[in-house]
């Protein structure tokens, strides 16, 4: 197991009407002036964004509001959200949503703490953040984690770069988790949530430490149970006992206890990323396209640990470590497919893209061919365009 430092601060309010509590939370994390921010139309639909407000105005809290959040949040509405919130002296950022809406209330939260930087400069890695304001979440889609993780992601949509930052400041005060706020998610986003979450596992688990058992064991029981509560899920979205197992296992899948002792690999994210920055395809298919090509292109780098994850997922027990590893990348893809997610881009919907086009995701990919990314099998831009290729079709 290597060395680690764990912290995982966030506070969690999780069960029916923990909403309810979100201004007691606010003001026990300094909160008065509070900025809200959430998407595009669910929220509004719903009646939940409504309901929100009268919780805040009820306890006592004046607030301002910025609304439009699109999946792969765009780098123009941070900076809106970020001049709106310093107009209004705010100094408690509340987010309505999942990932998308997260992660801009985690950039607007830097971005008023540094009102001298452009945060871009944080995000393409000229500058490192010192401080940021204190934020909180009401989750309504489990996927992303960002409701506990450490990770902000934002789409520059000048240039089409999707660029995320790790830093502990991205780590929540509180992340407020209701399973029936997730009732009304259509299917594609519920199955988008699945791969994310098993991805944010296995992207931890793909590593060559070895003995490193209970991280181990704790990433193959979380895969089992959210593809059996996504089964579950996927046939009754009001099934409150499938969507608080999705939901805690999306937090926990990557506030960093499924990966301790071991490296992060994030292969398939960083291939993903650029698909979703270029083709503005959602995450979740982002990365149910590209894993079983990655997987297929490195898995001989350690046959055996394909194959340990062959056997305790998917109940593989049979064959050689080769067999065995090459039936568990089938399985999972299987799996993907099972659930209605693509997994090569005629399916992911962006159809059979040229060569030229390769070469710049592989490009992009590799900071211009400069950069090996991920480290299970740390990728050149050759790499990158061989796994796109096999995508291809
Ligand atoms: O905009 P609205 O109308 O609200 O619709 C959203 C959106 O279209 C909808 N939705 C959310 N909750 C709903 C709902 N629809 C009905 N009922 C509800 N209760 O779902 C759609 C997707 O929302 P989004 O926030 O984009 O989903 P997700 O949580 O999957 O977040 C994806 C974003 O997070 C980033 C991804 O790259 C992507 O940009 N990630 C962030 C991470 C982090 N900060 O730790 C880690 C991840 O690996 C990921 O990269
Ligand atoms: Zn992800």
């Amino acid at each position: 197991m290597q060395s680690f430092e764990y912290c995982s601060p966030t506070e969690i309010i999780f069960g029916k009407g923990a909403e309810n509590k979100a201004p007691e939370k606010i003001k026990k994390y300094g909160g008065t002036r509070v900025m809200l921010v959430y998407g595009g139309n669910s929220a509004k639909s719903s009646g939940l964004l409504d309901r929100v407000k009268d919780i805040l105005t009820d306890g006592g809290l004046e607030f301002t509001e910025i609304g439009g959040v699109k999946p792969n949040p765009r780098l123009s509405l941070c900076y809106e959200g970020i001049k709106k919130a310093l107009d209004f002296k705010a100094d408690f950022f509340l987010a309505l949503g999942g990932g998308s809406v997260i992660d801009t209330t985690k950039a607007i939260a830097i971005g008023v703490a540094n009102p001298e930087t452009d945060i871009w400069d944080f995000w393409s890695g000229k500058k490192t953040p010192e401080c940021t304001m204190p934020m909180g979440s009401i989750l309504t889609i489990s996927a992303a984690g960002s409701e506990t993780s450490d990770s902000a992601v934002i789409t520059n949509e000048e240039t089409g770069k999707k660029a995320g930052i790790n830093t502990p400041l991205n780590r929540p005060e509180f992340a407020i988790m209701n399973p029936e706020l997730t009732y009304t998610l259509p299917r594609y986003q519920i199955a988008c949530g699945i791969t994310d979450i098993i991805m944010h596992t296995l992207e931890r688990y793909f590593a060559h430490e070895e003995d490193n058992h209970f991280t181990d064991r704790v990433a193959e029981e979380l895969i089992k149970n959210v593809v059996k509560y996504g089964r579950a899920a996927l046939i009754s979205r009001k099934d409150y006992v499938a969507m608080s197992e999705l939901m805690w296992c999306g937090s926990v899948s990557h506030n960093g206890f499924t990966g301790l002792g071991r490296s992060r690999d994030f292969a398939a994210h960083k291939l993903g990323h650029e698909l979703s920055g270029r083709f503005d395809v959602a995450h979740g298919a982002s990365l149910a396209t590209m894993w079983p090509s990655w997987a297929r292109y490195v898995y001989q780098d350690n046959p055996e640990r394909f194959a340990q994850y062959a056997e305790n997922v998917w109940g593989v027990n049979s064959g050689t470590a080769e067999e065995r590893a090459r039936a568990g990348i089938r399985m999972t893809e299987e799996f993907f497919k099972e659930i209605k997610m693509p997994t090569c881009f005629s399916e992911l919907g962006i159809g059979v893209q040229d060569d030229a086009v390769l070469e710049q995701l592989a490009d992009m990919c590799t900071s211009g061919g400069t950069k090996k990314v991920a480290v299970f099998h740390p990728m050149d831009k050759a790499d990158c365009l061989a796994i796109y290729k096999m995508a291809n079709h």
